[in-house]
């Protein structure tokens, strides 16, 4: 299959263009470079001009502050070019796949199914649901929610700890903050065989399936370093972040594991990926 993906020099999309290489596929990887999302304009002759078989659109703009701070950026990146790559692969008839967020929910009850209602809190959860919308206007999509990705080479929270912890550096890390890191190469596999089974069309969770706080996780991860770091224990609010944070995101796999697919819990992996983590991995 000739799959073109958006976001390729991103986690997500770069841990799929590397899964879907490995399995035979042909990948289009697009980055900032090829096609800037800010210029919505030049997205739809972009995409026919590839003339792609399934289009996995991953980029946006994650950094959940800096869509609080420059709003118009997140619209326009997360929401408007959505509507475009919707637009392309609607001409092209075929399917699009958008890779979401546990941020459209409010966080209050946890536990989410694919169908409980949205109601985000901050702008990259408003721009990531219209961006959801916009998908599903076209007949074949996929909404894929995902949460707390990690993985090798990434700039994620994960990393961002692990090297902190590494370099014996004391941390405020929140404990009133729950959902399910997953990690990268194992939510490519499972994206992969969406593309290759294509089971119906629709909204799917896709997570691990152990849950965490960051407090836990650091501690998790500092059982496996020989660190004396400090780590203090502090509620989501008095970080002072600009973007408020749902509480409970914790999504469950329902559709998928009716498909037989399961996600293993991010624990499986931590081992591999704390000492597979080198400081320069760091970004901010
Ligand atoms: N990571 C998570 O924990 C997480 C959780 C929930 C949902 N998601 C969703 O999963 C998807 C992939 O996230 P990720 O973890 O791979 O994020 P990431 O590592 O931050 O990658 C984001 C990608 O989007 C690209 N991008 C941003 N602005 C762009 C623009 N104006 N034009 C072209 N490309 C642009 C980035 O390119 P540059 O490298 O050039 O900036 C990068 O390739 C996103 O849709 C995100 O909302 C991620």
């Amino acid at each position: 299959m000739r799959v073109l993906i958006t976001g390729a020099s991103g986690l997500v999309g770069g841990t799929l263009a590397r899964e879907l290489t490995e399995h035979g596929h042909e990948v289009i990887p697009l980055t900032r470079r090829q096609l800037d999302l800010e210029h919505t304009e030049a997205i739809v002759p972009t995409l026919l001009e590839h003339h792609p078989d399934f289009i996995v659109h991953a980029a946006a703009v994650t950094q959940v502050d800096l869509c609080e701070t420059q709003p118009e950026l997140a619209y326009r990146v997360n929401w408007l070019a959505t509507r475009q790559i919707r637009h392309a692969a609607q001409l092209l008839e075929v399917p699009l796949l958008y890779l979401s967020t546990d941020f459209v929910f409010d966080g209050q009850k946890g536990e989410y199914r694919e169908l409980d209602p949205p109601n985000p809190l901050s702008v990259y959860g408003k721009t990531k649901l219209w961006g959801e919308l916009e998908t599903r206007v076209h007949p074949l999509h996929y909404v894929v929610r995902v949460s707390w990705v990690f993985g090798p080479g990434g700039r994620n929270f994960f990393s961002r700890i692990v090297t902190l912890l590494h370099e014996q550096r004391s941390l405020r890390v929140t404990y009133n903050q729950w959902s399910a890191p997953t990690y990268a190469p194992a939510l490519a596999r499972a994206l992969r065989w969406i593309l290759e089974h294509q089971p119906p069309f629709g909204i799917y969770h896709l997570a691990g399936e152990e849950v965490t706080t960051p407090f836990d996780l650091v501690s998790e991860v500092l059982q496996r370093l020989s660190c004396s770091c400090q780590v203090r224990r502090v509620s989501m609010s008095s970080l002072g972040r600009p973007a408020p944070r749902p509480r409970k995101t914790h999504l469950l796999n329902t559709a998928l594991k009716a498909l037989g697919i399961t996600v293993p819990g991010y624990r499986t992996f931590l081992e591999e990926f704390v000492h597979a983590t080198k400081p320069a991995e760091h970004g901010d």
